[in-house]
């Protein structure tokens, strides 16, 4: 159970690291859509989430790491705020709830960080995700406690892995719910709607915009405006969050008309060939830039096979090529985000000490490069695009045109694209997939595409 005591653990595990002087962990703000009162859903920032739980607007949490004492600042709430909201708890209850024991206005922050800074004391900072600048980079950050917080949320605890596995749960229902309904005629933004609604009505919310398209050659397409025709596949990449705001993130590809077509069924089990592969590689102490080499080495193999490409697999990943078809990485951590931790620096927290982002096409998008440990919870999403806008430009450039059929690519441009992913917890003895297992084989989707 994720509770005051944990809350309390966490927070004291993180003073030991850091050591000396103030943490700051300042929460998000409501966020008007168009005037003060009128805001987009309150989403709190992840790394107080973690260590308070609180989804609160408007919050501070001080950590002396010295005394281990930690302060809730947060505003009380006025007397007139009865007749908008009705009752609410108060600062001391919310700071009981966490097991923080002080709590303060928050308009007290500046003072105690002026007086932190009289007395020479240092306030460690992480990057803030949110400013104004909308990046995730500002200064005067502090080492230590990045450091400090990717190490203890990059490794889950049961409690964590059991939130995610509740996501889960909703998210088959969206999905199954998205094969049973996709059919030829039928509008993307309706089906859109219906796992939207699915997980609103349990009370839930999406843990990242629903990508569903007929057009799943574009990675991350978000534009539901399209028919679905016969012969086409949908990229259906959709996740709800758990009650803790625990991420699920998973795709599944549908034939719109209920069967897949001969080259279909070819991509399809080479997809999911690259996936099984990818996942069984996992287990502690493996690099996931080797997960994610061994799927592009499947997929080239495949695409040679099929005629779309030529040579050597081991060489054309090691230069790149097969980013004509899989221009993205294999996956990223999970967790309280989507992309765990991506707000605080996707190379601190996918790369570790020494290890380099390669520039090239097909590696340079790879979120998570690093050796995985027991309790990380990582994506595992290989897929094949037939990109005409990538194929053009590379075509033109004459690139890789030894190892690339671009005549072949281009007979089948319209193609769409597939995508299989899973969320995977690695374990001291490997790697299990999470969740309810999800129509996935050839004939479990094409059975799940049934009307029932
Ligand atoms: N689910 C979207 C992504 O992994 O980028
Ligand atoms: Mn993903």
């Amino acid at each position: 159970m994720i509770d005051e005591h944990t809350y309390r653990q966490r927070r004291a595990e993180l003073a030991r690291r850091v050591g000396h002087g103030l943490v700051l962990l300042p929460g998000h703000a409501e966020s008007p859509i168009n005037y003060r009162d009128n805001c987009y859903r309150f989403r709190q920032d992840s790394t107080l989430l973690y260590f308070s739980g609180l989804a609160l607007p408007d919050i501070a949490l001080l950590l002396d790491c010295d005394s281990g004492q930690a302060t809730l600042l947060a505003p009380e709430p006025h007397p007139d705020d009865i007749v908008w909201t009705g009752p609410t708890a108060s600062r001391a209850q919310h700071a009981a709830s966490a097991g923080i024991d002080r709590h303060a206005p928050l308009a007290d922050l500046q003072a105690l960080l002026d007086q932190a800074q009289a007395q020479g004391r240092s306030v460690h900072r992480l990057p803030v995700a949110r400013g104004h600048d909308g990046g995730s980079e500002c200064s005067g950050i502090s080492a230590a406690l990045l450091r400090a917080v990717i190490d203890m949320r990059a490794v889950k605890s049961p409690d964590e892995v059991a939130q995610i596995e509740q996501a889960l749960h909703t998210t088959r229902d969206m999905h199954l719910l998205a094969l049973r309904s996709a059919r030829v005629g039928v509008a993307e933004q309706a089906l859109v709607g219906a796992m939207e609604g699915l997980v609103a009505a349990r009370g839930l919310h999406m843990a990242y915009p629903v990508i569903f398209s007929r057009r799943g050659e574009i990675l991350h397409n978000h534009r539901h405006d399209q028919t679905l025709k016969a012969g086409d596949l949908v990229v259906n990449d959709s996740g709800a969050e758990s009650p803790l705001g625990y991420a699920s993130d998973i795709t599944r590809t549908i034939p719109a008309s209920g069967r897949f077509t001969p080259l279909q069924v070819d991509l399809y089990r080479l997809v999911l060939t690259a996936q099984q592969e990818a996942i069984a590689l996992l287990r502690p102490g493996v690099p996931y830039r080797e997960v994610h080499e061994q799927a592009c080495r499947v997929l080239v193999d495949g695409m040679i096979g099929l005629g779309f490409m030529r040579g050597n697999a081991a060489e054309a990943v090691a230069r790149g090529a097969h980013a004509i078809v899989f221009p993205c990485g294999t996956g990223h951590l999970l967790g309280l985000d989507v992309h765990d931790m991506e707000g605080l620096g996707e190379a601190q927290v996918g790369y570790g000490e020494g290890q380099a982002r390669s520039p090239l096409p097909g590696h340079r998008y790879l979120r998570l490069a690093r050796p995985v440990q027991a309790g990380f919870v990582v994506t595992v999403e290989p897929g094949i695009y037939f990109n005409p806008w990538l194929a053009e430009q590379w075509q033109a450039q004459g690139l890789h045109a030894d190892l690339i059929d671009y005549d072949a690519l281009g007979r089948h441009m319209g193609f769409g694209g597939i995508r299989i992913e899973d969320d995977v917890l690695v374990t001291e003895q490997g790697a299990r997939v999470l969740g309810p297992h999800i129509a996935r084989s050839l004939d479990e989707v094409e059975a799940a595409c049934e009307p029932v």
